[in-house]
């Protein structure tokens, strides 16, 4: 593997950020982080979708030009992604000059090559969506749903593109490439919606939606936000009509797009056929996640219950994201939805942060410390002595199979899973421990079995640190300084021997390497509205 491009959704800047594109966003850095760890070249693509209606509303009810909105915004985003250590590699704005310029040459590519032409219509259009709704999906009321609002009647004359002369090639392709689309039950959805697709309106007239980008030969009409937005994901590497940066050569096909259940079709359909009408190759894999849910509610503004990712951070006084990012990339199994508690968080990261993984580490150095002074001596080291302390052999294999089996499950974008695979081998380790007794063979001066015991543990913790690094990159830090281990080493560098032989640690310097949630802040916890 070569290289991994993968970018997320860019949020529309009408708000702030939620919970809800945490998520998003944190599945991503864990993706990266991850593949950071197999290859060497990783590209993350995040950024914000500013252009649109429903900006120009927000802006306009603020008082405030769109590109101020757009600015104050954006940089919320910016600084969420840095508080919860989202470390991408570039963060593009649909309002940057450059993806405006290449957006301009794109369409009228597509309208040169006739794939865009004009078409007076009449539709139903919903602001929330960003675009217009097929009669038969209204809900009963004749509401959109995913915004239970009613969509305007817009009567314009606008460009279309012919989405329908590209449909019977995207269905072959989806049917062909069962992993194009993730999870493999979207699918189905997805090519039923292709079965009675129609061509899409491309432009707004510039009279309604003035904020977007002109169309080059037509000033009347501006480009309508899916495909500047969709753009941006060959943008940003630089790509042009005419001539295609290296960076773009470079990276294009991207690995995976990372993208809520309910954009789907703008990713599986419009993106593809866009790409094929400018002729150039589709993405690997487009990963659709679930939603996040409040106390099993969905989050709105109208219910109240929007929660910041920085609330989150500030209310449980937590001085890095790591629970918070481990939580949330738990809380579901692959594409499917998940919920935010407060209190089954608290929960959550006590159990499997602090009482399981961390207090092992904690434990086991400290029994180094009491019994060798932190050292691990040779005859401690497992590797080819012929009488084993029982188990060490089954944990050691544990280990080494639990790397292939999150390696599996992130080729599948699976990380809540790849997650509970991790948290299974720290719970192993655990039962190793307990059945081993390394405190009662030291009393019992069987102080080799007593130290193999200790090292035992201590090669698979540098593994549990390497494979929760994507997670939880702090912690990982921690642990990883505290076992002399290289965190920076690939995942398929890992052995059962990674400690090495020498003076490990000394008590000053082994410390907790997660605190438990004291209850009483948690308790405290106010909800922040985003
Ligand atoms: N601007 C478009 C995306 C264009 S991508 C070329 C958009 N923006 S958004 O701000 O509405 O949503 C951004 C991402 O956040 C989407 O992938 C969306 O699914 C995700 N989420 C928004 N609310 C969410 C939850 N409550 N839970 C999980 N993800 C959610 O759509």
């Amino acid at each position: 593997m070569k290289k991994f491009y993968l970018t997320t959704a860019i949020d529309y800047v009408n708000g702030a950020p939620h919970i809800g594109h945490a998520y998003e966003k944190i599945l991503t850095d864990i993706i990266a982080r991850h593949y950071t760890q197999r290859c060497d070249d990783v590209y993350f693509l995040t950024g914000t979708d500013e252009h649109g209606i429903k900006i120009q509303k927000t802006a306009a009810k603020k008082g405030i030009s769109p590109k101020q909105l757009c600015d104050e915004n954006s940089q919320k985003f910016k600084d969420a992604w840095k508080a919860l250590d989202i470390d991408y590699t570039k963060f593009i704005r649909t309002t940057d000059e450059d993806h405006e310029k290449i957006v301009q040459k794109i369409f009228d590519k597509l309208l040169k090559k006739g794939d865009i032409y004009k078409h007076s219509y009449e539709g139903l259009y919903c602001t929330g969506c960003e675009c217009f709704l097929n009669p038969k999906d209204l809900t009963e009321d004749g509401l959109c749903p995913d915004h239970l609002k009613k969509p305007e009647v817009v009567k314009e004359e606008n460009y279309f593109f012919k989405l329908t002369k590209y449909k019977d090639t995207i269905i072959k392709h989806i049917k062909e490439h069962p992993d194009f689309i993730v999870p493999e039950f979207r699918a189905n959805e997805v090519i039923k919606q292709l079965e009675d697709i129609q061509d899409i309106s491309v432009s707004r007239a510039k009279s309604n939606v003035k904020w977007g980008i002109d169309v080059l030969s037509d000033i009347e009409q501006s480009i309508y936000v899916w495909i500047d937005a969709l753009s941006n994901y060959i943008t940003a590497l630089g790509y042009d009509t005419e001539n295609p940066s290296e960076n773009f050569k470079k990276y294009w096909p991207a690995d995976v797009h990372v993208i809520g259940k309910d954009i789907l079709k703008f990713h599986s359909i419009y993106w593809p056929a866009f790409l094929l009408a400018l002729d150039l190759p589709l993405p690997k894999h487009i990963f659709a996640h679930g939603w996040i849910t409040i106390d099993e509610s969905k989050m709105s503004k109208s219910l109240g219950n929007v929660i910041s990712p920085t609330s989150v951070l500030e209310s449980f006084n937590l001085e890095h994201p790591d629970a918070f990012r481990y939580y949330m990339a738990t809380s579901a199994p692959c594409g499917r939805d998940g919920n935010y508690s407060d209190e089954d968080f608290k929960e959550k990261v006590n159990a499997h942060l602090a009482n399981s993984m961390g207090n092992l580490l904690n434990r086991t150095l400290s029994m180094l410390v009491k019994y060798f002074d932190g050292e691990v001596k040779p005859e401690f080291k497992l590797s080819g002595h012929p009488e084993l302390v029982s188990g060490s052999e089954k944990l050691q294999k544990k280990a080494l199979g639990t790397i292939q089996i999150v390696k599996n499950h992130f080729d599948n974008f699976e990380i809540a899973e790849a997650g509970l695979e991790i948290t299974s081998l720290v719970d192993a380790a655990n039962k190793y421990v307990q059945d081993n007794v390394p405190w009662t063979l030291a009393k019992e001066g069987k102080l080799t079995e007593c130290g193999q015991v200790l090292v035992c543990v201590l090669d698979v913790m540098c593994i549990i640190a390497s494979l929760i690094y994507p997670y939880c990159p702090n912690i990982a830090s921690d642990m990883a300084k505290q076992l002399s281990f290289d965190l920076k080493t690939k995942l398929d560098d890992l052995t059962s021997d990674n400690v090495k032989c020498g003076q490990l640690i000394s008590k000053e310097n082994i410390k907790p390497v997660f605190l438990r949630l004291d209850s009483e802040l948690a308790d405290k916890s106010t909800k922040k509205g985003a």
